[in-house]
């Protein structure tokens, strides 16, 4: 649709010119555009009451004038109701440019090269060693792959950051609590799960003996110097839990391009700190250095504790400096839980104090809590629920169901796995991501509702089909339906919702497209009979637009972490 939409805002431009002596720019005119709620009104609208003040004439008349002297080959008819200017665009442009160009274009179709030549260093997932891989931390993991998809989509070259939480004064209660009660055999055994008991143990025992701080102290100095017992029992606890989330990315299909965690920023933090201090930034309170940052209403950023030792802000300003001398970003992008808002924005203004031109290029992206409701998880490790546990649920729920459906399916394990990763992330993924989701996995895994199973069906049923009816080699297209026109204009705003996703950084847009563009194609596939069609273009038309649909959930859906099964 873009292309139509540069044409006909030409045309707008031009009329309004003549008429009136000057003319908004093409780029407003196309942002101006808008889809008119139902098909009476047209396939575009453009509203003229913005125009009117300008020209000081009402909105209806510019719109008339407009209308009866507009005049665009892939535009039936142009009508002015209500100050806006309805098109309706011609069945040539459906068939001849709309339909043959998704086709041709294939699985370039949607894609544009707005960031050709630049790099964005997306910084996701993030999660903290030693620490069981919970559903708070499926936000970060999902969204910021599914925004990493997308800006590669559009072409960006994409650097993808895991920031581990790897470094820390709990390192050393880690290490003293596996030094006095741990078992070498049990955590090879029990993984993350044991450390965790071992660091409850420590705080426990802590209560009542309050020094065991002091030793654990000790034990994270001798880590921080170098003691290579320390390092080499940190080395093992940061493998063992990468080990463990790793298993969860495979499964969501999601790479890292770097695991550079905090601990990387240890001998880059004290030319930072230094030049805190050169730039009079850093003030002692209670004996910690902080950045004052009353001024722009917000708490200080706390950069070195008492005894010296640095920060997660620390370790983030000296992160971004190390970003942008490596990547040379135009965009570094942190996908974090909206309890971590202020933090961002003390670290980006703090970055712009130190005199970084590169503070504007940072980006905090915030999404909403996440809670489970209506359904028994394991709640291993207290209250938290772990991502693979959500996924293990889902996966043999579907299987159950799928032994029901198509209990001759080959591969069904594996289908199974794609549909139920499928379901969890494309639930997680509908809402837009600052909202609190509750999850509710029937809801997740109906194959009938708006999920993921029936986004992922219906792109099986498109190849299904292809199979069935074979290819065409017909050329000729000939749309005769209003339903094989509305997932023509469906289909046709993909690029477009794409570029949405981006600007916004809100991977629920092609989510929410997908599920228009399910409908779409269901409502046709019901409607439209493609075997039995007797004219051989309407049948070629029908096969084309089932090509079409296939072409674009198989472009949409892995840019939401989705597999894409071709038999269900
Ligand atoms: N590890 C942090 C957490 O779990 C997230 C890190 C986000 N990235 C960053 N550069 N601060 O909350």
């Amino acid at each position: 649709m873009t292309e139509l939409k540069s044409l006909i805002a030409e045309k707008i431009s031009e009329i309004v010119k003549n008429n009136y002596g000057t003319s908004p720019e093409i780029c407003d005119i196309i942002s101006a555009f808008e889809y008119p709620p139902d098909d009476s009104m047209g396939d575009l609208a453009y509203p003229c009451f913005k125009l009117s003040p300008i020209f000081r004439k009402g909105p209806n008349v510019i719109a008339q004038t407009l209308a009866d002297q507009f005049d665009c080959p892939s535009v039936a008819k142009a009508q002015s109701v209500g100050g806006y200017l309805n098109f309706f665009i011609s069945d040539e442009y459906y068939s001849d440019k709309l339909l043959k160009g998704i086709i041709d274009k294939g699985q370039d179709y949607g894609k544009t090269d707005i960031g050709k030549g630049q790099t964005v260093v997306l910084d996701y997932s993030s999660p903290n060693i030693c620490k069981p891989f919970h559903v708070g931390h499926l936000g970060s993991t999902v969204i910021g792959h599914s925004i990493k998809k997308l800006h590669e989509f559009v072409g960006y070259k994409c650097v993808g950051v895991n920031h581990l939480g790897d470094w820390g004064t709990q390192f050393g209660k880690q290490i003293y609590a596996y030094k006095a009660w741990g078992n070498k055999e049990l955590v090879e055994k029990g993984g993350v799960d044991e450390l965790v008991k071992l660091y409850v143990r420590f705080h426990e025992e802590a209560e009542r003996n309050p020094e065991l701080n002091d030793k654990a102290r000790a034990e994270f100095h001798k880590l921080e110097t170098g003691d290579e017992e320390n390092l080499a029992l940190w080395k093992w606890f940061v493998e063992l839990t990468i080990d463990e989330c790793n298993r969860s990315y495979k499964r969501l299909g999601i790479e890292f391009d770097s695991y550079a965690g905090e601990s990387f920023y240890t001998d880059k933090m004290p030319e930072q700190v230094q030049k805190l201090k050169d730039r009079g930034l850093l003030k002692i309170d209670n004996g910690a250095s902080i950045v004052d940052l009353s001024e722009y209403n917000m708490p200080p950023c706390l950069i070195l504790k008492s005894d010296g030792s640095t920060l997660y802000p620390t370790r983030d300003i000296a992160a971004a400096v190390y970003r942008h001398n490596t990547y040379d970003f135009a965009k570094c992008i942190y996908v974090t839980s909206a309890q971590q808002c202020l933090h961002f924005q003390q670290l980006f203004k703090v970055i712009a104090l130190m005199g970084y031109d590169f503070y504007d290029k940072l980006v905090h992206v915030p999404y909403g809590t996440i809670s489970i409701d209506g359904e028994k998880l394991s709640t291993r490790n207290g209250n938290v629920v772990l991502i693979k546990d959500l996924i293990d649920t889902a996966v043999s729920k579907v299987t159950d169901i799928m032994r029901e459906k198509s209990p001759d399916l080959e591969n069904l394990e594996d289908v199974a796995e794609q549909i139920g990763v499928g379901a969890v992330v494309f639930y997680y993924l509908m809402n837009d991501r600052i909202k609190d989701i509750n999850f509710v996995m029937s809801e997740a895994l109906s194959f009938d509702g708006n999920s993921g199973p029936y986004a992922q069906y219906a792109y099986a049923r498109t190849c299904q089909l292809l199979n069935k009816v074979g290819e065409t080699e017909q050329t000729k297209f000939k749309i005769t339906e209003k339903p094989e026109r509305e997932l023509l204009k469906v289909l046709s705003r993909f690029g477009e919702t794409v570029l949405c996703a981006v600007r916004d950084y809100e991977p629920s847009d092609v989510t929410r497209y997908i599920l228009e563009v399910c409908t779409a194609f269901n409502r046709f596939y019901h409607d439209c009979p493609i075997m039995s069609a007797e004219d051989k273009e309407v049948k070629a038309t029908r096969i084309a637009l089932t090509k079409a649909t296939k072409t674009v959930l198989g472009n949409a859906l892995p840019l939401i972490c989705m597999k894409t099964p071709t038999k269900i």
